[in-house]
């Protein structure tokens, strides 16, 4: 018991900073890598992250005049509520309610991302959102028209002489600004991190032990800490649908890439259904029975999911149960609410 009120405040005080690892949420910080994370991979040199540059980069981000007819911005499908994903959209749905042909993957952690986009098929964060602004059923824009929309816009000269030293607005500028916001989405504190970092006694329960020991045997080897994605491209044998999505293939166009997909993060996933690259489960509990029973022989299927020549990985409900509860202590409420991130 607290006697003294002061003692009191500071004690809840000291507890806030605590689970807010020490960042007040809400006000900005220098990017900083979290202690259980390896080096960035993005190239800070070429574009070092400012508040002001941040500050421009997540109201450009939260623009929809960056659309055609200024409805549609980047946060309509990359929603932080949802992980930054379009949560309830199996595929994304863009302007005039277009339909494109892939699940919205979240924003998160892509400083340590060397590929973007479910096939890789863009390998700088720079220039990844010249494809959502000019794509016919996302954005359907041309950055000529974005930087006139920005040029006769009261606050954007403003905002670019702050992050960028003059009133220029330069594609290459409006591009870095965006990342810069971007780099800053760092989901880094869920339950899972908390014990990895030893922070504050907090331990997993019996049942997340038992499924950390499950996801390390069965989905660690694509799934790989502390991501929680090698980074890789791999088939997990999801049934052919009528689109007909080769996915890694149409980039490299090696027979052995047909139908593989760049590996997602198992973080977030509370926030972040529908799941795979088109959206087709809507349950966790509908994944795993994938991984177990509905698994096909695709061209390509992944040789670890091959046994005695049946594909699928074999788990009891028991264990899948144990697996979820790991699962669960991967998802960081921090994020999907920090102000910071969110629209001003
Ligand atoms: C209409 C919905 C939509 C809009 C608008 C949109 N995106 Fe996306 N975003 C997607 C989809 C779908 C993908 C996956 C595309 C693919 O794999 O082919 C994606 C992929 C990405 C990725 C790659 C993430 C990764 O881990 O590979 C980034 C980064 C991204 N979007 C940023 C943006 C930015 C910045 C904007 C605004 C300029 C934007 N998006 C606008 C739907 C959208
Ligand atoms: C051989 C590599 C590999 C293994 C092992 C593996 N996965 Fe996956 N996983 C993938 C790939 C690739 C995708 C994306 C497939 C796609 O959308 O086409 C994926 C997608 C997922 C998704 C969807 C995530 C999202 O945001 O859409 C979940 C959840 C998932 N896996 C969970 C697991 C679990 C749990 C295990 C262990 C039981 C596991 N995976 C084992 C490769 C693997």
């Amino acid at each position: 018991m607290c006697r003294v009120a002061g003692a009191c405040t500071t004690l809840l005080m000291m507890l806030l900073l605590g689970c807010y690892g020490g960042n007040q949420q809400g006000q900005f910080h220098s990017f900083s890598i979290p202690a259980n994370f390896p080096p960035p991979l993005y190239r800070f040199k070429n574009n070092t992250i400012t508040q002001a540059g941040f500050v421009l980069g997540r109201k450009l981000f939260y623009e929809p005049r960056l659309s055609r007819n200024s409805t549609i911005s980047c946060g309509s499908c990359h929603i932080q509520s949802a992980g930054f994903t379009q949560h309830g959209h199996d595929v994304s749905h863009g302007i005039d309610d277009r339909l494109g042909t892939r699940n919205s993957p979240p924003i998160m952690n892509l400083a340590w991302s060397a590929t973007f986009m479910w096939d890789g098929g863009i390998t700088d964060l720079d220039l990844q959102p010249l494809a959502p602004i000019s794509n016919h059923a996302e954005m359907d824009n041309n950055m000529e028209n974005v930087i006139r929309k920005l040029k006769s816009h009261p606050q954007y000269p403003g905002l670019f002489k702050g992050a960028f030293g003059t009133e220029d607005i330069t594609s290459a500028r409006v591009l870095k600004a965006l990342s810069q916001f971007m780099l800053m989405c760092i989901s880094s504190h869920s339950k899972y991190d908390s014990v990895m970092r030893r922070e504050g006694g907090v331990t997993f329960s019996v049942e997340e032990r038992e499924g950390y020991f499950i996801y390390q045997q069965k989905c660690a080897a694509c799934h790989a800490e502390p991501l929680f994605t090698d980074h890789s491209f791999r088939n997990n044998g999801l049934s052919i649908t009528a689109v007909n999505d080769v996915g890694r293939y149409a980039v490299t166009l090696k027979p052995s890439d047909r139908y593989s997909f760049s590996v997602p993060s198992l973080r977030n996933l509370a926030y972040t259904a529908p799941y795979m690259h088109d959206g087709r489960y809507l349950t966790v509990a509908a994944v795993l029975n994938h991984y177990t029973d509905l698994m096909e022989l695709t061209p390509g299927l992944d040789s670890l999911f091959i046994r005695e020549g049946r594909p699928g990985l074999t788990m009891t409900q028991e264990d899948k149960i144990k697996l979820m509860a790991f699962l669960k202590t991967l998802n960081d409420i921090q994020f999907v609410r920090d102000p910071l991130l969110s629209p001003q």
